[in-house]
């Protein structure tokens, strides 16, 4: 079943309560190697393990009478007030996971009016995007070697109504992702009988991509110089995508972005505090939700010591594993300002549409409240310092 077929949002809740039922559907709709590249990590996915168990090592005291709690889920960041604490994270290739992800998760979090981070690798062009997101679209930029590259994207981001640009820093290279090679996919896909026999299992997804086209990079489309999608690898890996060597290289963005800019992928307190020198808007403190480094620690385990030393410089907004609103809860009461989801917009997609993706946020946000009633807490501000362990 897709869509929800006219159920209220409480409908849907009853039916579908938490994420991991939006994934197992989520499963049983895409083909097995787009499931394994949304799915998996790199290595042994300790990284992924780690981020779960030290969230859950995240515990509170609850306080009973005190009086009626009402939670205010509303916050601000950047100038702008969004409805819930918690946004889109920017995921790439969205659009293989489910075609035309992209516009429905843009749609959806307009609607929602929360923020949604379109990713470079984006199946879809960044002025479709920008139109459809207006002021929630925040975009995400890996760089490239190639400055009139970045200048370019940056201007077709800005043209588009994009209001804030995240660069992402923690893709120093391609990791291993063993799970998505043994599936068989590459970039860009490569048509295979493994490849044809997954896509022939998953006849819903066959039908939505004969509806909207073959899955292609077409932000980056017209870098390729007319050359043929075939090239893409050899094009990212000449373009050193996501690799910046230096910190003072950041200024030359300032130049190119006139909103606010957010740096994606610290895990150290120094990094952070380079981060506030270089006059970065706010950092995301992420392990980029356990795909890039194995070895790399929980998110939310170094969180508090990052809100430490630049709390109150720059806004932090937290990422990596989050699954539930108490898991939003955690971030905020750890010192993060906002915080971002990945994998569960693309599982509320793949499983149910855009239905999916707006109920995600209806997952995330209603455990939120209720957890905030269970702790005596009616404001997202009173959280900061509540946790005991
Ligand atoms: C399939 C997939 C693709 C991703 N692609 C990007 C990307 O293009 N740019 C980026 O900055 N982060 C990317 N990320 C990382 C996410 O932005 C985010 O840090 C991560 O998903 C958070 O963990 P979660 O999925 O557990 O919520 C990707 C994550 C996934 C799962």
């Amino acid at each position: 079943m897709s869509g929800f077929g006219g159920m209220t949002p409480a409908e849907r809740l009853e039916h579908v309560p938490a994420i991991e039922d939006l994934s197992r559907l989520a499963k049983r709709r895409m083909p097995h190697f787009a499931w394994e590249y949304l799915d998996s990590g790199t290595g042994f996915e300790a990284a992924i393990r780690r981020n779960r168990d030290c969230l859950d090592q995240v515990l509170f005291k609850p306080r009973g009478l005190q009086g009626e709690i009402r939670p205010e889920l509303s916050t601000e960041l950047f100038g702008r007030k969004y409805d819930l604490p918690f946004g889109m994270a920017p995921v790439g290739m969205t659009g293989l996971m489910w075609p035309g992800a992209e516009l429905m998760l843009a749609r959806s979090a307009r609607r929602t009016n929360i923020p949604y981070c379109l990713s470079t690798v984006a199946c879809e062009t960044p002025e479709d995007v920008g139109r459809t997101a207006g002021e929630n679209g925040w975009f995400q930029l890996y760089t490239f070697a190639d400055w009139a590259i970045n200048e370019d994207l940056l201007k077709r981001a800005g043209d588009s109504g994009f209001s804030v640009l995240v660069i992402t820093v923690d893709l120093p290279a391609p990791s291993m992702r063993e799970r998505q090679r043994r599936a068989g996919l590459r970039v860009p896909p490569k048509i295979t009988p493994q490849f044809i026999a997954n896509v022939l299992a998953r006849p819903a997804w066959a039908l939505a991509t004969r509806k909207r086209g073959k899955p292609a990079f077409r932000m980056l489309e017209k870098y390729l110089g007319g050359e043929d999608m075939r090239d893409l690898p050899k094009f990212l890996a000449d373009q050193q995508v996501g690799t910046l060597y230096r910190w003072k290289d950041l200024a030359r963005f300032r130049k190119l972005w006139k909103g606010p800019i957010v740096i994606k992928g610290l895990l150290d307190t120094e990094d952070a505090r380079c981060a506030v020198e270089e006059g970065m808007d706010g950092i995301v403190v992420s392990n980029h939700g356990g795909r890039q480094f194995d070895g790399a620690p929980a998110s939310i385990s170094v969180l508090p010591e990052i809100a430490e030393t630049v709390g109150g410089k720059t806004a932090i907004v937290f990422d990596s594993g989050v699954r539930t609103g108490l898991d939003v809860l955690r971030a905020l009461a750890l010192g993060a300002d906002f915080v971002l989801a990945g994998r569960p917009y693309l599982y509320g997609a793949a499983a149910h549409g855009e239905a999916g993706a707006d109920h995600v946020s209806h997952i995330l946000a209603t455990d939120l409240a209720n957890n905030m009633v269970q702790l005596g807490v009616s404001r997202l501000s009173q959280l900061r310092g509540l946790a005991v362990a």
